[in-house]
């Protein structure tokens, strides 16, 4: 894994979306892998200002976002809206390139991954108690995209975008742990103090099921961004 620290979150964004911007002018039949929450937000926003100011078009592009949740009372609250309110809506991109996985069939997505010829570069957030996608501690290493019952830590910790606790779903269709290490090239961002212990771990651990970022450590091709801040307060303890 390489560590990038940048001084702000924004300075993160924009490095973040000149290089899927850049990737894309060169491969205008790219795969993209995306994910929703706060960490890809101001990504998405210079996304799209490279979008309109390079003229990069994205109508070739496919992407595969990486997880969805299961009984919402609201449409509003989907990760389909989420990603049409703060990517796709803006740019070029066919809204039939654009996939995530179906709770009816979760190893199809598997398939159409392959079949469209994987994933060029995933996107990831983590989660505080270590999960990537919906991939919650002890999540078998071995995982192909699959349903999953949100851990109580996760569901609070995503309380924000819903009116009240009740209303957050306790499923999910996720992309497993094996279908995101398949992905050629994996960009991690970790921002915000709620993070702190998972930096520290996706560093300083072993690979171990306990903490399911622990297996990037084993991809080949892995940058992780955080801030200069983050990383103090991780990593430089007062003497
Ligand atoms: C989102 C996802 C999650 C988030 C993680 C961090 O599609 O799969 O794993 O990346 O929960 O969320 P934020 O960025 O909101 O802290």
């Amino acid at each position: 894994m390489e560590l990038i620290i940048k001084k702000t979150a924004a300075d993160i964004a924009k490095d973040v979306a000149r290089h899927f911007v850049h990737f894309v002018e060169q491969n205008p039949k790219a795969n993209l892998g995306l994910a929703t929450g706060s960490s890809p937000l101001d990504i998405y926003k210079h996304i799209i200002y490279l979008h309109e100011k390079r003229r990069v078009s994205f109508a070739q592009v496919k992407t595969f976002n990486l997880d969805e949740y299961l009984g919402l009372v609201d449409d509003k609250q989907s990760y389909r809206f989420f990603m049409q309110q703060n990517l796709f809506n803006h740019l070029d991109i066919p809204l039939e390139n654009t996939h995530f996985p179906d709770a009816t069939k979760p190893e199809g997505y598997d398939a159409l991954i392959a079949h469209n010829g994987g994933v060029d570069i995933q996107l990831l957030g983590i989660g505080s108690n270590g999960h990537i996608a919906f991939n919650e501690p002890f999540t078998s290493f071995s995982s192909y995209t699959h349903i999953v019952n949100l851990d109580e830590k996760t569901r609070k910790d995503n309380a924000r975008f819903f009116r009240d606790m009740n209303e957050v779903p306790t499923q999910a269709v996720t992309m497993g742990l094996a279908t995101i290490m398949q992905a050629r090239e994996i960009i991690l961002v970790i921002l915000g103090d709620a993070k702190i212990l998972a930096l520290k771990q996706l560093f300083c651990m072993e690979k171990d099921e306990s903490f399911p970022a622990s297996i990037l450590n084993e991809h080949p091709n892995v940058k992780v961004y955080t801030t200069m801040d983050l990383f103090k307060k991780t990593f430089c303890h007062k003497a």
